[in-house]
């Protein structure tokens, strides 16, 4: 199939660009690169040894989008474009709602005016909300707990009401729980702007020195040593994943369907911590810091109905994930070059 991926610059997506590849699938990216470096393109020329066509635009515009419909010939549609702080939407909700319900609605209608029919959305166990059974299946109840979380809540309720109003769609909805680790070769990974706010980027900064200390949000939740217990997965594993539900999701006989992607297995802030230490070989400075606003003592995926359907499942470890991430981080200690 001819894949058109947006946001295919950004940190899952261009893992998934190489997937793609591999699997025998083109690639067309669009990226505003709002939130990417354009030197990640000519790494994914490299590894996958092919042209990437890249069209550099926001996606939420709609002229631009039904544009490149028109010009270029598209099968499928993977959307991973959309903002994804979760303090940020809170400073911002208006902006998130817009960006990442506007980008939706355009692809969306680009697609039904072509007749493009086949889309995987990029959605979050966000949508499981603030007090969810454990482990987390696909038929529990979505709330959020914050815009972007929001976003995802009802861009998944959009995407039900589109597939039940005309069946030849076929949508899946992909929610993915904490995605880390970087590609075999070190040469694309996560390249977060600023100070990180997620566990893993912020553990390979202090190994690298770019900061000096850990903070741990609360070490006093009901987990098995008091800090937030996740469901960390190999964001290869994650893009394997896009790859299996675009093979399937055209086979299956409803129009929309949802799957998460997790490995099914706990992991805590100290435990990450320790695997990372083992990886890299250096020591990671912490302290205990209260509980961030917002979290949640634990997190994880009974992913037995992706394994089922997909014929995927996650099958790399927490230390695989740390070796990775240590990998890509001390050859790009600052991240992407600019040119
Ligand atoms: C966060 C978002 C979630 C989003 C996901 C994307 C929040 C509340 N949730 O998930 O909506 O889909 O990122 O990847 O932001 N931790 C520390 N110190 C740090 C950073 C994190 O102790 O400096 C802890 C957290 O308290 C948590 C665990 O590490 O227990 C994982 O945190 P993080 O990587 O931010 O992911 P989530 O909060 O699970």
């Amino acid at each position: 199939m001819r894949v058109l991926v947006s946001g295919g610059a950004g940190y899952i997506g261009s893992h998934t660009v190489i997937r793609l590849v591999e699997a025998g699938h083109d690639v067309v990216v669009v990226d505003d690169f709002s939130n990417a470096k354009p030197t990640v393109v000519g790494r994914l020329e490299a590894l996958s040894g092919r042209p990437i066509p890249v069209h550099a635009f926001d996606v939420s515009d709609a002229d631009k989008t039904e544009h490149l419909f028109a010009h270029e010939q598209i099968d499928a549609v993977i959307h991973f474009a959309g903002f994804k702080a979760v303090g940020e939407s809170v400073a911002k909700p208006l902006d998130y709602y817009q960006n990442n319900l506007d980008s939706t609605f355009s692809l969306l209608r680009a697609m039904g005016r072509h007749d493009v029919r086949t889309l995987v959305f990029s959605s979050s166990a966000t949508v499981y909300g603030a007090e969810p059974q454990l482990p987390m299946t696909e038929d529990l109840p979505t709330s959020a707990t914050n815009p972007y979380g929001w976003t995802k809540v009802m861009i998944e309720q959009v995407l039900t009401d589109v597939a039940a109003a005309d069946d030849r769609w076929r949508i899946a909805a992909l929610r993915y729980f904490n995605p880390v680790g970087a590609h075999a070769s070190g040469d694309i990974g996560e390249d977060p702007s600023g100070i990180p706010n997620n566990l893993m980027p912020f553990v390979a900064q202090v190994a690298v020195g770019r900061r000096e200390k850990l903070s741990v949000f609360g070490d006093d939740y009901d987990t098995v040593d008091g800090t937030g217990v996740r469901d960390y997965i190999h964001v290869d594993d994650l893009a394997a994943g896009h790859v299996a539900a675009l093979d399937t999701v055209n086979s299956r006989s409803q129009p929309m369907s949802v799957w998460n992607l997790g490995t099914g297995q706990g992991v805590s802030v100290l435990q990450v911590i320790k695997a990372f230490e083992r990886a890299s070989g250096r020591p990671i400075p912490y302290e205990v810091a209260p509980r961030r606003a917002g979290d949640i003592a634990a997190s994880y995926a009974d992913p037995s109905k992706a394994n089922a359907d997909l014929d995927w499942r996650a099958t790399k470890t927490i230390d695989d994930m740390c070796a990775d991430t240590w990998r890509w981080q001390s050859k790009n200690p600052n991240g992407y070059p600019d040119a």
